[in-house]
Parts: structure tokens; sequence; C-alpha cells
């Protein structure tokens, strides 16, 4: 039996959803991205090289990234080799030709991009003068490493052979080029459908738009969902900030509100998981609805949430230049509430945080209560975002001072503890236990005999990633997606890590990435585990949903940490998958099955999220400078922990 007949079987055997729908050459021959916009581009290699973090990201307003105001498209191009960290890559700048009355804007030398749509000015390519400083891996692969069965596969049920779907590709561009743009085209329209609005104003987006099943609470605004379509309207040219500065200050006005759970009310700070618009049509009246976890199944809070509003705000001023929304003073207060409920003194003996099962975008019991890679990913994000935004106005210096401390004290704990490599996975199968005293190697007395056995056959020589979740005797080696995306876009990891986590994704694609894009947890918690690990739900069984299931949101952030890190072919390659699919299975939440195979048992259609990811990810490939409005570079100012090096530094 071949390998693809046996990866069918285990599917079909994994996931018991309806058969794929037949593979049907319909890629339109729409015309391609108008020439101003020019796409990566590999066929010219060449590098202009930098020192790595030759600057510091002290300030949203730094001088690094003044630089690349003005940038509106790139010529994406890099070297086979390089031995620096970064690649520098060459812009050329889309500039709109200054109107006399035009200084305010021009003179604004923050914000990422200039609408030029409202001067009606012809936007003329001018040639590089501003360079996107971005991480690039010592040995810059790009992908060479990339096994041949990761190409695009064709659906075993429609009979095709390989060599003719690879010239069905072939023909059509290679996997979707044309298809893209419609799908674009698709993408944006469906966006505008799932706008929310509130006495006459854009405030979010629905969840989902499901004609055929029951809503839920999928017809709600989710403060995570949101992110990808506010950073989608944000890199849009021209952008379409209104949307999320309504977001963002509605969302802050919520988080006002007293909340009560049973008699018990929960802290200030805490930001909705979700709100929605009642209208009474009578009475021609909207009021707003929000839960904070009083209504969501298990009743967990949304620790996330917080966090992604600090992240987006700072998205919002670093497109539009725009710092007044960030210093007005109730955004200040609603900043200093979100980090007030996770600076607090307490019993911590760690500076991760302390969370329950469910408190993110798995919002469901999976096992992930104790300091979950997500949150600390975000956490450590939003601290750096808020230090930029904080003003150290009375009891700011204080608050500026706190999450100094953290930033370092959780960057060395992440980096330190939280990394697992080839080397590090053998240092731990030979740890010592039952070590007193502070000399202790193993810190938190984690039992070799607990390391799973699937770990010995994931791990690469070449790669690494940070798990999931560590805390006393306990060692949580699952691969996340999110957390380890994030950890790439703050800078949390070293840029060194940065590049081992790259290279384990293209060493595992077929686990991580498979035939659609992407796994949200690996691998899957089966039998005993899954009983143990998520209560018999029947929601999260093995290769579904939260449970190894692929969720096409989550290319968006592939697509940012591949750019970071110099290997836009990774994110190529997986939105090609996608655009095999996405649009005609109607922009499904989530896939089951071993590879990502089948439309999620449960999974709403028109989801927007998935429509959203896929334009950021687009967005941000046409024009990586996109990328600074979600990515941090690395502070030299944090001190790094002593780590033992493997294959993959
Ligand atoms: C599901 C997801 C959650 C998401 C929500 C709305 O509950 O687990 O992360 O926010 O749906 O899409």
């Amino acid at each position: 039996m071949s390998k693809m007949q046996r990866d069918f079987l285990n599917d079909a055997k994994e996931a018991e959803a309806a058969p794929p729908p037949a593979l049907t050459n319909s890629f339109s021959a729409v015309d391609g991205d108008c020439p101003e916009k020019k796409s990566l581009s590999d066929n010219e290699p060449k590098l202009v090289a930098s020192s790595p973090g030759s600057t510091e990201d002290s300030s949203i307003f730094d001088s690094t990234t003044d630089d690349l105001s003005e940038v509106t498209s790139v010529d994406f191009t890099i070297s086979e080799k390089s031995s620096t960290d970064f690649i520098v890559i060459e812009t050329s700048k889309c500039t709109v030709e200054p109107k006399e009355n035009d200084s305010e804007s021009l003179e604004d030398g923050e914000s990422i991009k200039k609408d030029s749509s409202e001067s009606g000015e012809i936007v003329k390519p001018e040639k590089v003068q501003k360079m996107v400083r971005l991480q690039s891996n010592e040995n810059m692969s790009d992908n060479v490493n990339l096994p041949k069965a990761m190409s695009l596969k064709p659906c075993p049920s429609v009979g095709t052979s390989l060599e003719i779907y690879d010239y069905v590709m072939r023909s059509n561009g290679g996997g979707g080029e044309n298809n893209g743009a419609a799908m674009m085209e698709e993408a944006w329209e469906r966006l505008k459908k799932s706008y929310v609005y509130f006495k006459g104003k854009p405030v979010g987006t629905f969840a989902a738009m499901d004609p055929m099943a029951e809503a839920l609470n999928y017809n709600q605004v989710f403060v995570r969902d949101f992110v990808p379509t506010g950073l989608a309207c944000l890199m849009r040219d021209p952008a379409e900030p209104e949307i999320v500065k309504n977001f963002l200050l509605k969302t802050l006005h919520l988080q006002g509100w007293e909340k009560r759970i049973d008699n018990f009310t929960l802290g200030e700070g805490v930001m909705p998981a979700s709100f929605k618009v009642l209208s009474n049509s009578h009475q021609q009246k909207e009021t707003l609805i929000a839960d904070f976890g009083g209504s969501a199944i298990g009743r967990v809070a949304p620790v996330d949430s917080g966090f992604w509003w600090i992240i987006l705000l700072r998205s919002y001023t670093k497109c539009t230049g725009d710092y007044t929304l960030a210093e007005r003073p109730e955004v200040q207060r609603g900043m200093k509430l979100i980090l007030n409920l996770c600076l607090s003194d307490g019993f911590d003996t760690f500076p991760t945080l302390l969370c329950a099962d469910g408190c993110s975008m798995i919002d469901r019991r999976m096992g992930i209560y104790g300091y979950p890679i997500e949150i600390q990913a975000l956490f450590y994000f939003a601290l750096r975002c808020a230090r930029q935004m904080l003003k150290p106005e009375r009891d700011g210096k204080e608050l500026i001072e706190r999450i100094d401390k953290r930033i370092t004290a959780l960057s060395y704990h992440i980096q330190k503890y939280y990394w697992l490599d080839f080397t590090q996975l053998n240092n731990i199968y030979r740890y010592k236990t039952e070590e007193y005293s502070h000399t202790a190697v193993n810190k938190f007395n984690v039992i070799p005999d607990s390391i799973p056995d699937w770990v010995f056959d994931f791990m690469p020589l070449r790669g690494g990633y940070l798990i999931g979740n560590v805390s006393p005797a306990r060692m949580d080696f699952r691969w996340f997606l999110v957390g380890n995306c994030i950890a790439i876009l703050s800078s949390l990891a070293t840029p060194a890590q940065a590049t081992a986590i790259m290279d384990l994704i293209e060493e595992r694609w077929e686990d991580l990435i498979g035939e659609m894009p992407l796994k949200i947890s690996y691998p899957a918690l089966e039998g005993h585990e899954w009983r143990i690990g998520t209560g018999y739900d029947p929601k999260n069984t093995r290769w579904s949903y939260h449970n190894g299931g692929s969720w096409p949101v989550l290319l968006w952030l592939l697509a940012a940490a591949s750019i970071k890190t110099g290997r836009p072919q990774i994110a190529k390659r997986a939105i090609e998958l996608v655009e095999q699919r996405l649009s005609k299975d109607g922009w499904p939440e989530y896939y089951d099955g071993k590879t990502g195979r089948y439309v999620g048992k449960q999974a709403r259609k028109y989801q927007t999220w998935s429509i959203a990811g896929y334009l950021v990810a687009k967005m941000m490939v046409e024009n990586p400078s996109n990328l600074l409005m979600i990515s941090l570079e690395e502070d030299k100012k944090i001190a790094k922990p002593k780590l033992t090096r493997s294959a993959s530094f």
C-alpha cells in the first residue's frame, strides 16, 4: 500500500466526516495583482546584510520603524546564504505626490501607509529608499528541506493521478495565483458583509455567518476573532482604520461594566470574550450585551482578550500614526487595568501567568491549565506593546518599571524552560530527580518517564519549539501554533529559536501543515489521555477542533512568522494549499483529520476569521512591510539565558 493510500485510510478512520468535495479545475483566469504591488519574487537573489538587531525597538516611534512609514510595496528578494541573522528587503516606495496642503500627513513619519485614495493622486513607484529588516535564518535553506511528499496532493476520491494534478496546477499558474485574486475579492466581500453596526457605525464582525447552522454565540463579535479582521483593514491599501478604532473604543467601554458571575465580581480590567448588539426595532433602540465568561462554556474569563486588545491598539497606532487614541486618558486607564490584573503580587514563584483551562482561543477544557504558552506569549507581546504606549505620568512610571522587570523575567523563563530541541530533549531524558536547593538542574522535578513516546519521533535534529506548558513536575510537550508564532512576532523567542521553530515547521510539514493549514495543536489527545485531558469532550475528539484540528485562521500567524524569519516560501506554500479548498469549502472554521483533509464535524461555514486570516496572510506576502504592524524587534536590553545549542542553532 502506498503512503498516500495509507494516509487516506488513516484519515478516513480518524474523522467521521463527509467525503471531500470532488476536485475540479475551477481556477478562473482573473487578472493578477495591480502592477504597483509587486509580489514576492524569488528570481533574483540579492541581499543587503545588516548586523543582527542593530537597532532597538524601544518605542513605536523609533527610528527603524519610522523609516518604513511610507513603504507600500516591497520588492522581496533573498540571498541563498548568509551568515547574518537578518535579511534586509529592498523596497520600492510608492509615494503619493504631495499636494500643497497635504503637509500634515506627509510630515507624519510614523504611520506605515498613506491613504492615497482621498487625494486622488497617482501612485508612482519610486526606487529603493527604505529597508525592512527581517530576521534570516543562518543557513537560509528557505524550504530546501521540504519533503517532496508535501507538495500538493490530489484528492484520492477523484482518482486524479499526481502527475495530472501537477499539470493542472502548473497550467493554472502553480496552485492558485489566479484563484488567489478571485478569492481575495470574494474574501473582502464576505468580510464586509460580516460587519456589525452599532448606532450606524461598524464596531466589529460576526464570528460566523453560516446560514445552515444554529448561531449559538457565533453571531457575536469575539475580541480575539476580530484581530485578523482589524489587521486586514489596517493592511488594506488604502487602510480602513475606522472599524478598528470603533472596536477598540466599544470594547473599552464594555471593560468598564461591572462584571458579576453569580455573587462574584471579576477584576476591573477583564475584557469581554465577545459582545453583541441587540436591536429593538419598535423602540428603535440598540443595546450592547457582553460576555466576560459568564455565558461561555465552562464559565472561564478570556485571559487573551485584554492582551489582543493592547496588541491591536498598537497596530492601529503604528498603521495610522494616530497617537491621540492611545494617549486618551480612558485608553491609558484601560491598558493599566488590564496590566494590573497580571502584574499584581501574589504567591507566584514564576513570572508566567497562572491560568484556568479554556481561557484563550482554546476555550474548552484541553489540559492547558497552568502556564500555557499561548497566554505567556500574548502576555509578553502585550507588555511590550503597552510599554511603548503608556505615558509615564502619575502612576505610569511605577507601572512601566514593573513592566520592564516582568519582561526581563518572563523572557528568561520562557526562553530557558519552555525551549525544547534535540539537545534539550536529550538532557531532560537524562534528568536526575529529587534534586534539592537552587543548584538543581531539573528545576521542576520533571520525571523523565513522563516524556511521551511521540516526542522522540517528532523531534527533528534540526529545529525546536516552545512547549505547551511548564509547571511543577509537568512539561506538556505538545506543540501549539499560536504560542510559537506569537513568540516569534513579539521577539520573545530569540532569533536562533525563531529560526529553529521555522525549521521544525519545515521538517514536520506533513504533521503541522498537512493538507490544510494548520494544526492548532499537535499531537491529538487520544484514548485515556483524551478522557482525562478534555473530560470526555465529544467536540474535541482526536484530530478535531482544538484537539489537533486544522484552523485556516492560523495562516496569518504562520505567514507573519515566516516573513519575519526570512522564509516567505513557507507562507506561500501554505497559502497555495488554502487556495485550493478554503473558498470552495465555504470558508470553514476548522478541518478535521490527521492531515486536515475533512471539513470539521461541527465547523461553522463562512467563519469570519478564516476569511480575514487569509486576507492578512496574502497582504503580508504581497507587501512584507505590513508585518511591522504586528511585529516587534528584539529588545537587546533584555538579558538572555545561556542555552545549550543543538543542530538547529
Ligand atoms: C470557538 C473558538 C474560539 C473562537 C469562537 C468564535 O469557540 O474556540 O477561539 O473565538 O469559536 O469564533
